[in-house]
Protein backbone atom coordinates (compact mmCIF):
# COMPACT_ATOMS: atom_id res chain seq x y z
CA UNK A 1 0.00 0.00 0.00
CA UNK A 2 1.22 3.50 -1.05
CA UNK A 3 -1.25 5.72 0.37
CA UNK A 4 -3.18 6.21 3.20
CA UNK A 5 -6.86 7.19 2.64
CA UNK A 6 -8.42 8.85 5.55
CA UNK A 7 -11.61 10.93 5.33
CA UNK A 8 -11.06 13.27 2.43
CA UNK A 9 -7.13 13.39 2.69
CA UNK A 10 -4.81 10.87 1.28
CA UNK A 11 -0.96 10.92 1.75
CA UNK A 12 1.11 11.03 -0.93
CA UNK A 13 4.33 8.94 -0.28
CA UNK A 14 7.76 11.43 -0.56
CA UNK A 15 10.35 8.93 1.36
CA UNK A 16 9.23 5.01 1.78
CA UNK A 17 9.10 2.82 4.47
CA UNK A 18 11.96 0.56 2.73
CA UNK A 19 14.40 3.89 2.05
CA UNK A 20 13.92 5.08 5.39
CA UNK A 21 14.49 1.60 6.90
CA UNK A 22 17.87 1.83 4.78
CA UNK A 23 19.02 4.99 5.98
CA UNK A 24 18.31 4.37 9.80
CA UNK A 25 20.61 1.65 9.22
CA UNK A 26 23.43 3.78 7.92
CA UNK A 27 23.44 6.45 10.16
CA UNK A 28 23.10 3.94 12.92
CA UNK A 29 26.79 2.60 11.39
CA UNK A 30 27.80 6.29 11.32
CA UNK A 31 27.02 6.76 15.05
CA UNK A 32 28.51 3.61 16.28
CA UNK A 33 31.64 4.83 13.94
CA UNK A 34 31.89 7.60 16.53
CA UNK A 35 32.76 5.45 19.54
CA UNK A 36 31.08 7.99 22.40
CA UNK A 37 31.00 6.02 25.53
CA UNK A 38 27.70 6.15 27.46
CA UNK A 39 25.47 7.60 24.96
CA UNK A 40 22.50 9.26 25.90
CA UNK A 41 20.26 9.52 23.07
CA UNK A 42 17.70 12.31 23.60
CA UNK A 43 14.77 12.23 21.23
CA UNK A 44 12.84 15.73 20.94
CA UNK A 45 9.21 14.85 21.58
CA UNK A 46 6.68 14.48 19.88
CA UNK A 47 7.09 13.75 16.31
CA UNK A 48 10.97 11.99 16.42
CA UNK A 49 9.47 8.99 18.40
CA UNK A 50 9.10 6.83 15.33
CA UNK A 51 12.37 7.60 14.10
CA UNK A 52 14.56 7.28 17.57
CA UNK A 53 12.33 3.84 18.25
CA UNK A 54 13.96 2.38 14.52
CA UNK A 55 17.09 4.22 15.54
CA UNK A 56 17.94 3.27 18.67
CA UNK A 57 17.47 -0.55 17.67
CA UNK A 58 19.65 -0.23 14.66
CA UNK A 59 21.95 1.07 16.93
CA UNK A 60 21.53 -1.97 19.13
CA UNK A 61 22.50 -4.30 15.62
CA UNK A 62 25.33 -1.63 15.32
CA UNK A 63 26.78 -2.96 18.83
CA UNK A 64 25.55 0.34 20.43
CA UNK A 65 24.34 -0.19 24.39
CA UNK A 66 22.60 3.88 24.49
CA UNK A 67 20.14 5.14 27.37
CA UNK A 68 17.56 7.20 26.10
CA UNK A 69 15.58 10.07 27.79
CA UNK A 70 12.94 12.53 26.45
CA UNK A 71 12.20 16.26 26.33
CA UNK A 72 9.21 17.43 24.89
CA UNK A 73 9.96 20.93 23.49
CA UNK A 74 6.90 22.99 21.28
CA UNK A 75 7.81 25.58 18.91
CA UNK A 76 4.73 27.66 18.17
CA UNK A 77 3.18 27.45 14.88
CA UNK A 78 1.11 29.16 12.66
CA UNK A 79 -0.10 27.69 9.28
CA UNK A 80 2.29 25.40 9.52
CA UNK A 81 4.83 27.32 9.88
CA UNK A 82 7.45 28.01 13.09
CA UNK A 83 6.95 31.66 14.46
CA UNK A 84 10.02 31.42 16.78
CA UNK A 85 9.34 30.71 20.80
CA UNK A 86 10.20 27.26 21.67
CA UNK A 87 9.28 26.42 25.26
CA UNK A 88 10.16 22.83 27.68
CA UNK A 89 6.85 20.70 27.93
CA UNK A 90 8.64 18.35 29.51
CA UNK A 91 12.39 18.36 30.72
CA UNK A 92 14.39 14.69 30.77
CA UNK A 93 14.87 12.85 33.79
CA UNK A 94 18.94 12.09 33.43
CA UNK A 95 21.60 14.06 34.49
CA UNK A 96 23.50 14.75 31.00
CA UNK A 97 26.07 16.41 32.94
CA UNK A 98 29.71 15.17 31.23
CA UNK A 99 27.79 12.76 29.40
CA UNK A 100 27.86 12.35 25.34
CA UNK A 101 24.58 13.18 23.86
CA UNK A 102 22.80 11.98 20.82
CA UNK A 103 19.94 14.76 20.08
CA UNK A 104 17.09 13.08 17.46
CA UNK A 105 14.70 15.17 15.47
CA UNK A 106 12.41 15.00 13.18
CA UNK A 107 12.53 17.83 10.94
CA UNK A 108 15.15 20.52 10.75
CA UNK A 109 13.48 23.99 9.46
CA UNK A 110 13.90 27.44 10.90
CA UNK A 111 16.79 25.35 12.64
CA UNK A 112 14.97 26.88 16.60
CA UNK A 113 14.35 23.40 18.02
CA UNK A 114 17.68 22.16 17.70
CA UNK A 115 19.47 25.00 18.69
CA UNK A 116 17.35 25.61 21.93
CA UNK A 117 18.10 21.39 22.34
CA UNK A 118 21.78 21.82 21.85
CA UNK A 119 21.81 25.34 23.97
CA UNK A 120 19.78 23.72 27.19
CA UNK A 121 22.16 20.31 26.88
CA UNK A 122 25.20 22.16 26.59
CA UNK A 123 24.50 24.52 29.23
CA UNK A 124 23.99 21.56 31.86
CA UNK A 125 27.54 20.40 30.88
CA UNK A 126 27.11 17.75 28.45
CA UNK A 127 30.22 16.28 26.85
CA UNK A 128 30.30 15.93 22.90
CA UNK A 129 26.57 16.78 21.38
CA UNK A 130 25.62 15.43 18.24
CA UNK A 131 22.35 16.03 16.59
CA UNK A 132 20.11 13.73 14.32
CA UNK A 133 17.55 14.62 11.86
CA UNK A 134 15.18 12.70 9.93
CA UNK A 135 14.81 15.31 7.40
CA UNK A 136 16.69 18.27 6.69
CA UNK A 137 14.48 21.18 4.95
CA UNK A 138 16.51 23.80 4.06
CA UNK A 139 15.15 26.64 3.02
CA UNK A 140 13.25 28.81 5.94
CA UNK A 141 16.61 28.29 8.34
CA UNK A 142 16.17 31.28 10.99
CA UNK A 143 19.32 30.82 13.13
CA UNK A 144 22.81 28.62 11.40
CA UNK A 145 22.36 24.96 12.34
CA UNK A 146 23.30 22.06 10.72
CA UNK A 147 22.76 18.73 12.08
CA UNK A 148 25.48 16.46 12.17
CA UNK A 149 23.56 13.57 10.64
CA UNK A 150 20.78 13.66 8.70
CA UNK A 151 18.61 10.95 6.88
CA UNK A 152 17.22 12.85 3.70
CA UNK A 153 16.84 16.30 2.46
CA UNK A 154 13.20 17.21 2.26
CA UNK A 155 11.38 19.46 -0.29
CA UNK A 156 10.15 22.65 1.28
CA UNK A 157 6.60 21.52 1.69
CA UNK A 158 4.75 20.33 5.32
CA UNK A 159 5.31 16.28 5.60
CA UNK A 160 3.80 13.84 7.98
CA UNK A 161 3.85 10.20 8.93
CA UNK A 162 6.74 8.00 10.69
CA UNK A 163 5.74 10.13 13.67
CA UNK A 164 5.14 13.17 12.23
CA UNK A 165 1.66 14.88 12.35
CA UNK A 166 -1.02 17.38 11.44
CA UNK A 167 -3.75 18.18 14.00
CA UNK A 168 -2.52 15.28 15.36
CA UNK A 169 -3.16 13.05 12.44
CA UNK A 170 -0.92 10.38 10.28
CA UNK A 171 1.54 9.67 13.01
CA UNK A 172 1.16 6.36 12.36
CA UNK A 173 1.75 5.89 8.25
CA UNK A 174 4.92 3.83 8.00
CA UNK A 175 6.25 6.42 5.48
CA UNK A 176 7.09 10.19 4.69
CA UNK A 177 4.47 11.91 2.96
CA UNK A 178 2.63 15.18 1.76
CA UNK A 179 -1.40 15.30 2.76
CA UNK A 180 -3.19 15.79 -0.42
CA UNK A 181 -7.00 17.06 -0.93
CA UNK A 182 -9.82 17.02 1.95
P1 LIG B 1 12.29 24.38 13.52
O1 LIG B 1 12.39 24.76 14.96
O2 LIG B 1 11.68 25.45 12.67
O3 LIG B 1 13.58 23.86 12.94
O4 LIG B 1 11.20 23.28 13.42
C1 LIG B 1 11.45 22.03 13.77
C2 LIG B 1 10.21 21.41 14.38
O5 LIG B 1 9.03 21.78 13.66
C3 LIG B 1 10.35 19.93 14.27
O6 LIG B 1 10.72 19.43 15.52
C4 LIG B 1 8.98 19.46 13.85
O7 LIG B 1 8.30 19.01 14.98
C5 LIG B 1 8.27 20.65 13.31
N1 LIG B 1 8.14 20.59 11.85
C6 LIG B 1 8.78 21.35 10.93
N2 LIG B 1 8.39 21.03 9.68
C7 LIG B 1 7.48 20.03 9.82
C8 LIG B 1 6.72 19.26 8.86
O8 LIG B 1 6.82 19.40 7.63
N3 LIG B 1 5.89 18.33 9.40
C9 LIG B 1 5.77 18.12 10.73
N4 LIG B 1 6.48 18.80 11.65
C10 LIG B 1 7.32 19.76 11.20
MG1 LIG C 1 9.47 18.23 16.56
Amino acid sequence: MSEADVSQQRVEVIFPADEIRQRVTALAQQIAAAGLDRLLVVPILKGSFVFAADLIRALHEAGVEPEVDFVTLSSYRKNMRSSGAVEILRDLDLDVDGRNVLIVDDVLDSGRTLVFAKDLLSARGAKRILTCVLLNKKVHRAVQMEADLKAFDCPNEFVVGYGMDVAHRFRELPFVGRVVGG
